[in-house]
């Protein structure tokens, strides 16, 4: 296990836990100007067990205050509970009669000398700091080993529950009154990607191109990327309040993200207006970090658009997080309109690993252009209209990855790099790709690139995020 310090890939603008192990986010519920944020995490060793629901807060989404562990793992003589993935509500007119205002957290008790998953509720009277476990625990158990992660939303009058049977290919959605009894609605299984487990599933109503007349339901199941590496895939459809009805026929199949790293999202519970923002868990590689491992995604907003392939998700970072961009002091902003480029052009005045791109650009004669970020290649190749991401794996092998195609007369990539963190959203997140990258104490600086021709960059700004 790796046990010496990585400074030099903790992420500045990422959310990671002081130390130690997290996966994925859990309760994300935003109440009073607050963003909440639990997390799967190991308390005391950098690597997965002992789960418990560690806690942070934010205002602004980027700067996060490290709090106790809210939820901690129960250690019996003949049972261990881990607290495995759940959502949190805010209980507002007392339904559960936890009290007015009662943060209520629903999550998977994993029994494991049970060879049991089922689903607990834990309250919590001060703002979200510590909970109090049911008494009456568990709220729903259909005796199986594997039956986990629910994602509980206001709908209407009644709280509707999205959990999954993770080897079943299953979703299945309750409905109850009071987060105490439950009644299965209906069962949603085997469509889409299969080849994985199903986990960490969520349903959340989304208007499409931001139409108030023109609302879907956006059901999200982590299960795999189209290389059936890490990664989820997505359904749009109707929800009567029992059963999801996919658009499309059942084995369409449609990705959240095309890298290998990206996992277990969940969209926030609470949020004021009709935005919808998510957070996922980018799940570590083989390359050890310490004294922490794992780190959550930049937080995005889920856009449903028209597209003439039909309705189609879309990310972007969250809208809240330029505010943050805005007040960086003008040294650490790079902004430049109409540079035409060949071969290779170095960006100066960028003098740290954490860094935000935004570029659009014009196709001219090259075959292909991009960014060399931290010596590697994040690049869009006009013959096959794909995003691809080259490293290099030796001095002499890189590894190309070529993401779905993108297409338009102009090409827009987004490129947030944070120390060890890669995410590029292109054509205003019709496409996302989501990896790690582990450079080297000399791979630093930002170019771009256009291979054999050139190519115009309408506009670049880049927000140097480092410390
Ligand atoms: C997904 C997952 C969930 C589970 C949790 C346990 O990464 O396997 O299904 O609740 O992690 O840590």
């Amino acid at each position: 296990a790796q046990d010496t310090s990585t400074p030099q890939w903790r992420p500045v603008y990422h959310f990671t836990p002081v130390k130690n192990w997290t996966n994925d986010p859990n309760g994300l519920i935003y109440i009073n100007g607050i963003y909440h944020l639990y997390y799967q995490h190991n308390p005391f060793e950098n690597k997965w067990g002992h789960m418990s629901w560690g806690h942070a807060t934010s205002r602004d989404l980027l700067h996060w205050q490290h709090l106790p562990v809210a939820i901690p793992e129960k250690e019996g003589k003949d049972t261990t509970t881990w607290i495995f993935s759940g959502s949190a509500v805010l209980d507002a007119t007392n339904t559960s009669g936890f009290g007015k205002n009662a943060i209520v957290a629903i999550y998977t008790a994993d029994q494991p000398k049970q060879k049991k998953e089922s689903q607990f509720i834990a309250y919590s009277n001060d703002g979200g700091l510590t909970y109090t476990n049911y008494a009456g625990n568990p709220v729903i158990d259909i005796q199986r080993p594997d039956f986990r992660d629910p994602s509980v939303i206001r709908v209407g009058d009644k709280w509707v529950m999205t959990v999954a049977v993770p080897d079943d290919r299953k979703v299945q959605f309750y409905g109850s009154a009071d987060l105490k009894k439950w009644e299965l609605l209906s069962e949603f299984s085997k469509q889409g990607d299969n080849r994985k487990i199903w986990e960490c599933p969520s349903l959340t109503p989304i208007f499409v191109d931001g139409d108030s007349t023109k609302k879907k339901w956006l059901l999200m199941v982590s299960s795999g990327n189209p290389d059936a590496a890490t990664g989820m895939q997505y359904f749009t459809g109707d929800f009567d309040g029992k059963t999801f009805k996919n658009d499309n026929p059942a084995d369409v199949q449609l990705f959240v993200d095309y890298g290998t790293t990206f996992y277990a999202a969940i969209p926030y519970n609470n949020l004021p207006g009709h935005t919808q923002t998510m957070l996922g868990w980018l799940m570590p590689f083989e390359t050890g970090t310490y004294p922490w491992r794992g780190q959550m995604s930049i937080p995005r907003d889920l856009m449903l658009k028209t597209t003439s392939s039909g309705i189609r998700l879309y990310q972007q970072p969250a809208a809240v997080l330029n505010a943050s961009l805005d007040k960086l002091p003008a040294a650490k902003k790079v902004f430049k309109k109409n540079v035409t480029v060949s071969g290779e052009l170095a960006l100066k005045g960028i003098n740290s690993n954490s860094y935000w791109i935004d570029a659009t650009f014009t196709p001219g004669t090259a075959s292909s252009f991009g960014f060399v970020v931290a010596g590697e290649k994040i690049g869009y190749d006009i013959a096959s209209k794909n995003l691809y991401i080259s490293t290099r794996v030796s001095s002499t092998k890189v590894n190309r990855k070529d993401t779905g195609a993108v297409s338009g007369e102009k090409i827009r990539i987004q490129v947030l790099f944070d120390k060890s963190s890669l995410e590029v959203f292109v054509n205003g997140g019709e496409m996302v790709y989501t990896t790690l990258l582990f450079p080297g104490k000399d791979d630093t600086g930002i170019s771009i690139y256009a291979d054999r021709g050139n190519v115009k960059v309408d506009s670049l700004r880049i927000w140097d995020l480092g410390k």
